[in-house]
């Protein structure tokens, strides 16, 4: 990793957080308790790997960083809506995240569901109105677009039923496949392309190269999060370790073995970082992300 990387995610991280809770309503705004969960889910101790996807993107193209944070927000706002869902009863039942209570739990359901909701509808909000976003009004809806698509049927949400749907059954590591792509991929790309879209970016040739790119970091994401799931400890990753073990769910070292599944990680860093090839330094940070996501502990 280069010398100032733990600076820049660092400093990425700040600015992040900075945003959501600008663009988040205040916890003293009625209904409150919607509001403070709202809150509660999004400003917890998350790392925003999507919005530092977002800030790296842009930097890679040269991008003015005040133009990022209505993308870097919003992309965080539907994966903590997400995290909201995904750990409900009906989903996959775990009572903590980010080292807290889940939401359900610090609330209560209905609550928690509600919260999601308009965690969702906040993120198009921010899309549709952010002052600091400077592009075309057709660019801007390009970006409602490609976020929707992240999030919805044939991304996000199509990803987490198929995920459901898988729940104790034997699947091929090509439905394996696409179901990471999908549950997590999807949102990870839509971050990626966010982000080019917000900096002014136009050459659909660097925008091909960016999905090649973030399509091997969005599954390499989730086979890490398998991974984690059998070899973290819970005090780290901040969420139950041998949740998808103790729900029969179908993972990376479910069916690969350990070793291969850690292969494959390492494997789909690799193809993205010469997917970044035709980029000069300023890609430097999407490189390092790149090599954080299957190395990371959390
Ligand atoms: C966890 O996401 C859920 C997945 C999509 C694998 P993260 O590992 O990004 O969770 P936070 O935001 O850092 O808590
Ligand atoms: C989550 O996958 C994908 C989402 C869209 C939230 P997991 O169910 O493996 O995520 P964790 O392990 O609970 O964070
Ligand atoms: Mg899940
Ligand atoms: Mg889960
Ligand atoms: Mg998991």
């Amino acid at each position: 990793m280069t010398m100032n990387f733990e600076q820049t995610l660092k400093q990425f991280q700040q600015r992040a957080e900075a945003a959501l809770d600008r663009f988040l309503p205040p916890a003293t705004l009625a209904p409150t308790r919607l509001h403070e969960a709202m809150r509660y889910a999004t400003l917890g101790p998350g790392k925003r790997v999507r919005p530092l996807l977002v800030y790296a993107t842009g930097s890679a193209i040269g991008a003015n960083i005040d133009a990022l944070d209505g993308s870097a927000a919003a992309v965080e706002f539907i994966h903590a809506y997400s995290l909201i869902h995904d750990d409900l009863p009906a989903m996959d039942d775990d009572d903590l995240r980010r080292g807290r209570p889940t939401c359900h739990r610090a609330f209560d359901e209905a609550t928690a569901i509600l919260a999601g909701d308009a965690l969702q509808a906040l993120a198009f909000e921010v899309l549709a109105l952010d002052p600091g976003l400077t592009v075309s009004a057709e660019q801007r809806l390009r970006m409602v677009t490609v976020l929707a698509q992240g999030s919805g049927s044939v991304g996000m949400a199509g990803g987490q039923a198929i995920d459901l749907a898988a729940v104790g059954k034997k699947i091929s590591l090509a439905e394996l496949e696409n179901m990471h792509l999908h549950k997590t991929g999807a949102l990870i790309s839509a971050s990626v392309r966010l982000g080019f879209l917000a900096g002014g970016g136009t050459d659909t040739a660097l925008a091909d190269r960016l999905d090649a790119y973030s399509r091997c970091i969005g599954l390499a994401f989730q086979v890490q999060d398998d991974i984690l799931d059998v070899e973290g400890n819970t005090e780290v990753i901040g969420k139950p370790q041998g949740s998808d073990q103790d729900r029969d769910k179908p993972t990376y070292p479910n069916l690969l073995g350990m070793t291969e599944a850690k292969a494959t990680a390492q494997r789909l860093c690799d193809e993205a970082l010469s997917a970044l090839a035709v980029f000069d330094e300023r890609a430097d940070t999407l490189r390092d992300l790149a090599r954080y996501i299957v190395k990371r502990d959390r």
